[in-house]
């Protein structure tokens, strides 16, 4: 039963308060006796004292009963009902009892009484009850004429406190039951949606990625942002989760295309015999599907290495202009093959690195654009420095890439047009690549275009000083 939170929690919340009701019920009952008990005392000594002062000297027959009552009853209230007032002269004789109950008087009273000092004790009286019992000697020239004894029944003040009891013994476990419903009503609101997150915890753990919690009315607590944050974590999960399906299944149907062309040619090979120019187009065409096959895997393998962790960047010093200079000087033929003007405006930018995989991202960005870059259209290449960051911008007047398709060149195997770019030869891994190698080096890499105009890939990395 108790290994549900809310009902630890409902326990927890009923023992403390239950210790402090009774720690304050305690306390208020002693509070209240002893206060009563005090006022009492008080009552009864003003009383005596006043008799006391009153007593005729020398020693008479003292007040009458009538002026006793009077007394008692103007100045303190008390209904002489119940009441016990007796004055007695230095023997002990009895001068002066109110009610016909004989007040047994202790030796040692009288003796306490003698040197001028008020007594006050407790007296059990025949018939079960108990007596408050006040001394006052009657003192004149500091001689003892007299005492008076002014005496109350405690029954009146016992009668208080059991009733303070009952109502105590009565609220308390009524005020527990009531506070623990409170209790548990409350844990069960705040623990409400602690339900909604399990419930859709379970639903993701059978396999359906797609379930969210509902965030609606929920507070913006403590669980409220735990929700959020299970929501956040899921929706990445389900991205990286259908990001890894994609790729798998691009990945197959990519090797496949090759594989299917390349089993085509060497079946029209194999039905007859032909003539060894025949071979030598067929076994060329074979050649270009293998190489398009190698590269393919080898992309996959760098990035699925660089995924592992397993791929380690050289650090060492790189200049940037060098090794663009070397990349344009490679693509240089090409370009002009192409009717393309291709420009190389190189300013020096050292920065710590993989020289190798550099080259290879600066070679992917100047592969794209003379690509997609048609005949007539101005290619440029250019490194530098500026605030502490090394830059390397490639530029084209190619077709451009719509805003739509921005984000996604950079995803594996995304190109904004697949039979175009297979036709050129392209795989979908290149900018996949180089967004790892700027990333691997600290650095971004970022893309402008405009479709029709040109597109503009800039690469940011730290600046070596
Ligand atoms: N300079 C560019 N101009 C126009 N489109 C580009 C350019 N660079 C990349 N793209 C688009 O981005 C896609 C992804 O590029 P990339 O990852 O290098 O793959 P690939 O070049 O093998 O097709 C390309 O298919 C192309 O649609
Ligand atoms: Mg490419």
């Amino acid at each position: 039963m108790f290994r549900t939170l809310r009902a630890r929690l409902t326990l927890w919340y009923m023992v403390l308060l239950g210790v402090t009701l009774c720690f304050f019920s305690g306390f208020l009952y002693l509070t209240m006796e002893k206060g009563l008990k005090e006022n009492l005392d008080n009552k009864l000594r003003t009383a005596a004292r006043v008799l006391a002062a009153s007593v005729a000297r020398p020693l008479g027959p003292g007040p009458s009963l009538a002026d006793v009552e009077r007394i008692m009853r103007e100045h303190f209230g008390l209904k002489p009902m119940g009441r016990f007032v007796q004055i007695l002269d230095e023997t002990g004789r009895r001068a002066t009892n109110i009610r016909d109950v004989d007040i047994p008087v202790s030796l040692r009273t009288l003796e306490l009484a003698s040197k001028g000092q008020e007594v006050f004790e407790t007296v059990r009286l025949r018939d079960g009850g108990s007596l408050r019992l006040v001394t006052v000697p009657i003192m004149i020239q500091g001689r003892m004429l007299g005492i008076v004894q002014v005496g109350s029944p405690l029954d009146e003040i016992q009668e208080a406190l059991d009733q303070l009891l009952l109502v105590l013994v009565i609220s308390v476990p009524l005020v527990l039951v009531v506070a623990s419903l409170g209790g548990l009503f409350l844990a069960n609101q705040a623990l409400k949606p602690v339900d909604r997150i399990t419930r859709t915890a379970q639903r993701i753990g059978s396999g359906d990625l797609s379930q969210r919690i509902l965030l609606d009315g929920l507070p913006r607590d403590e669980i409220g942002r735990l929700a959020e944050t299970f929501n956040e974590m899921i929706a990445k999960l389900e991205r990286s989760f259908e990001q890894m399906k994609r790729f798998t299944a691009d990945a197959s149907h990519e090797l496949k295309t090759p594989l299917s062309v390349l089993r085509g040619e060497v079946e029209v090979g194999l039905k007859r015999t032909r003539s060894p120019e025949e071979y030598r187009r067929i076994l060329k065409s074979c050649l270009e599907e293998i190489t398009r096959m190698s590269r393919i895997v080898e992309d996959l393998l760098m990035l699925a290495r660089a995924d592992s962790g397993s791929l380690m960047l050289r650090r060492e010093r790189v200049n940037l202009r060098d090794v663009a200079e070397e990349v344009w000087r490679s693509f240089y033929r090409e370009a002009l093959g192409k009717g393309l003007r291709f420009h190389f405006g190189g300013r020096a930018a050292e920065v710590l690195g993989d020289r190798e995989r550099l080259r290879q991202m600066i070679a992917n960005l100047v592969d794209n654009a003379i690509k997609y870059t048609p005949s007539g259209g101005h290619v440029e290449l250019t490194t530098g420095s500026s605030d502490g960051v090394a830059v390397i911008t490639v530029r084209d007047t190619g077709e451009g890439i719509p805003p739509e398709d921005r984000e996604r060149v950079f995803e594996r195997f995304y190109r904004v047009d697949k039979a175009r770019s297979r036709e050129k030869g392209g795989t979908g891994l290149g900018l996949s690549i180089c967004k790892w190698v700027a990333e691997a080096h600290g650095g971004t890499i970022s893309l402008e275009s405009k479709p029709g105009e040109g597109s503009t890939f800039t690469v940011k990395l730290p600046l070596l000083r």
